[in-house]
């Protein structure tokens, strides 16, 4: 989604803008621009493209030429990708730039024509450029007030009102802002991974509160203008983490840090062998009085629950619903107080997932979510947060979030299991030691990447592929289904391998890829009838299953062996498997890995 970074200082802006706007190109784009003040007045570049194409359009001087301004990666949601649609948008006074949806920008156009004033643009935020030029007389932070009641949706914006040189005016509601005040002046931007080259200090700018950034200084205002002072934040990883460290691409390098995530999601949380969330600040007693268990995320997110809900039913004995994000919020669902709603969120902004929050916090649900990022807005409005120690995630693929989320889910299952009585704690320290062992064995996994990476040449030239499996290997099914779906732009579907003769098999014939996952004992050879199945109308078979089992040769053609782990714990292995097979085929296609097109990472309008 869109990105945002605003500066004020004692150096370039124009550098500092555009490196970042590098920096955030990550978050998913198609076309950016900067304003800034140059000579008492604003100037503003702009383009379809790449933040490379706008460095080239934007001329650099050796020298400084303007120590203010804003700059925006736009991920087109009103109005098609054009020049002109890109921002920073202009009218009158105001000059600004948004991450959001203006809901009823339509509305606010016809007033505003009513008036004679009509945008250039098709955006929703050229309008709202126009609405606050229209209350300014002279007070910027007046003018915001004013405007206020009259947005609807979600926003981030960075304002500068041409009256005030060397000064940004933020706000946001719904979609993210951080701040950071360092040596070379005032920073604020969508996220960190922006603002870290500066500072590891921050803060997140409270919602519908007025930040107004000078060289020396941030003040932060709320709509009554009482300065408040927001909490500082800070970042346990630092710019090389968010590099790609000799690795061609994000992705490859975050598949290969799945052990290090895995072990500082999981290491910490070891006390006597047992589960222990003291640091977390959960207490026992959160299951206490829960009948029923929602989970509910979006994309990766959402298929690390599928896994947590087979894991939290087996040993906790709690019905567990998954709920896609985007539906669960519209349908007016089933929450009390005997509820425990999980969100999981890399981002930790995705504007579905918050909404679902808000709307279990609003039934007084009690509210758990396993969170990425630090301090983002599902982990502030959650009872209770578990954060995965991931780093900073880059590639829009998740790859090592997800293992670390499932890591999570574990523990969660292990401890409450614990805690309720359902598993004993030898039971629970033999589960802890199995855990354990996951991160070696995703460490063996990840030597298989020469041999993943030969198997995708097979896959490259293909238009559809099938992923079965059953249980814990369907849910990871759907997982390899969207990695690849999204990265190598094959149209792929998962599917319960049970369901096949219900359907799916017309449509496998000759040549068809069909991933096969087969890690479960207890379904193995059911699994292994399907595979003959699809075997028997020619498909291409990929089969992954467990290295240390005689498989018949003749009903596959290409084998990945994973090493051994117990049946429960290889759907890490094999989400190293799966990730691996989608980046060697998008490789093999010579796509954008890391970008794929019209994707985001954070997903923070609806
Ligand atoms: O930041 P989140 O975990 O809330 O994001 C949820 C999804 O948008 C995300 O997992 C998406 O599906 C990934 N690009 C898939 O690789």
């Amino acid at each position: 989604m869109c990105g945002i970074i605003g500066f004020t200082g004692y150096s370039e802006a124009k550098n500092i803008l555009l490196e970042g706007l590098a920096a955030l190109e990550y978050r998913g784009y198609d076309s950016a621009g900067i304003a800034f003040f140059h000579d008492n007045r604003i100037d503003t570049v702009k383009t379809t493209g790449k933040v490379s194409s706008l460095r080239d359009k934007a001329v650099l001087s050796a020298g400084i030429s303007s120590t203010c301004g804003i700059g925006h990666t736009r991920w087109a949601t009103h109005g098609g990708v054009s020049d002109i649609n890109s921002h920073p948008h202009t009218f009158g006074k105001v000059t600004l730039i948004h991450n959001g949806i203006i809901e009823n920008y339509h509305e606010l156009e016809t007033e505003l024509a009513a008036l004679g004033k009509f945008p250039v643009s098709q955006t929703d935020t050229e309008i709202v450029a126009m609405l606050l030029d229209s209350f300014y007389e002279g007070d910027a932070v007046a003018a915001i007030k004013k405007a206020i009641p009259r947005l609807e949706g979600a926003y981030a914006f960075c304002i500068l009102f041409s009256d005030e040189p060397e000064v940004i005016y933020c706000l946001r509601n719904g979609s993210p802002l951080v701040a950071c005040h360092a040596k070379e002046g005032s920073v604020i931007a969508s996220d960190m991974v922006a603002l870290i080259k500066y500072s590891r200090e921050y803060f997140v700018l409270p919602e519908l509160h007025i930040a107004r950034l000078t060289k020396e200084n941030i003040t932060v205002t709320d709509l009554n203008d009482n300065a408040m002072t927001p909490k500082m934040l800070y970042v346990d990883w630092d710019m090389t983490a968010a590099q790609k460290g000799g690795y061609p691409h994000y992705m490859l390098k975050e598949i290969h840090e799945q052990p290090e995530s895995l072990r500082s999601t999981i290491m910490p949380r070891i006390k006597n062998k047992l589960p222990d969330f003291t640091a977390d600040g959960i207490p026992d007693q959160v299951f206490d009085g829960i009948s029923r268990i929602i989970i509910t995320a979006c994309g990766t997110a959402m298929h690390a629950g599928l896994v947590g809900r087979v894991m939290l039913e087996r040993l906790l004995r709690i019905p567990v619903a998954v709920e896609i994000a985007s539906e669960f919020r519209y349908q007016d669902p089933i929450i009390d107080k005997n509820t425990l709603l999980i969100t999981i969120s890399q981002s930790g902004e995705t504007a579905d997932t918050l909404a679902a929050l808000r709307l279990a916090n609003k039934h007084q649900a009690a509210t758990l979510s396993i969170v990425n990022v630090k301090g983002s807005s599902i982990a502030r409005e959650s009872d209770y947060v578990l954060y995965t120690h991931a780093g900073p995630e880059i590639a829009v693929a998740s790859t090592k979030a997800y293992t670390a989320q499932l890591s999570c889910l574990y523990l969660i299952t292990y401890h409450f299991a614990l805690i309720r009585g359902t598993i004993t704690e030898s039971e629970c320290t033999a589960y802890m030691e199995q855990l354990q062992t996951i991160i070696p064995a995703v460490e063996k996994t990840l030597t298989l990447t020469d041999a993943i990476n030969k198997i995708c040449t097979n896959l490259a030239d293909k238009e559809d592929l099938f992923f079965i499996g059953r249980g814990l290997d369907y849910a990871l099914s759907c997982e390899g289904s969207i990695k690849l779906k999204e990265i190598s732009y094959i149209h792929s579907e998962a599917y319960a391998a049970g369901e096949l003769k219900h359907g799916t098999l017309s449509l496998v014939t000759e040549g068809i890829p069909v991933i096969a996952l087969a890690t479960q004992s207890k379904v193995y050879n059911k699994m292994i009838s399907n595979i003959r199945e699809v075997r028997a109308r020619d498909a291409l078979v990929i089969l992954i299953t467990n290295g240390d089992l005689e498989v018949d040769s003749a009903i596959y053609d290409y084998r990945i062996a994973l090493p051994h782990s117990d049946d429960v714990m290889t759907p890490f292995t094999t989400a190293a498997v799966l990730q691996l097979l989608a980046y060697y085929t998008s490789v093999h296609r010579g796509l954008n890995v890391d970008q794929p097109r019209n994707l985001a990472k954070s997903v923070t309008v609806e």
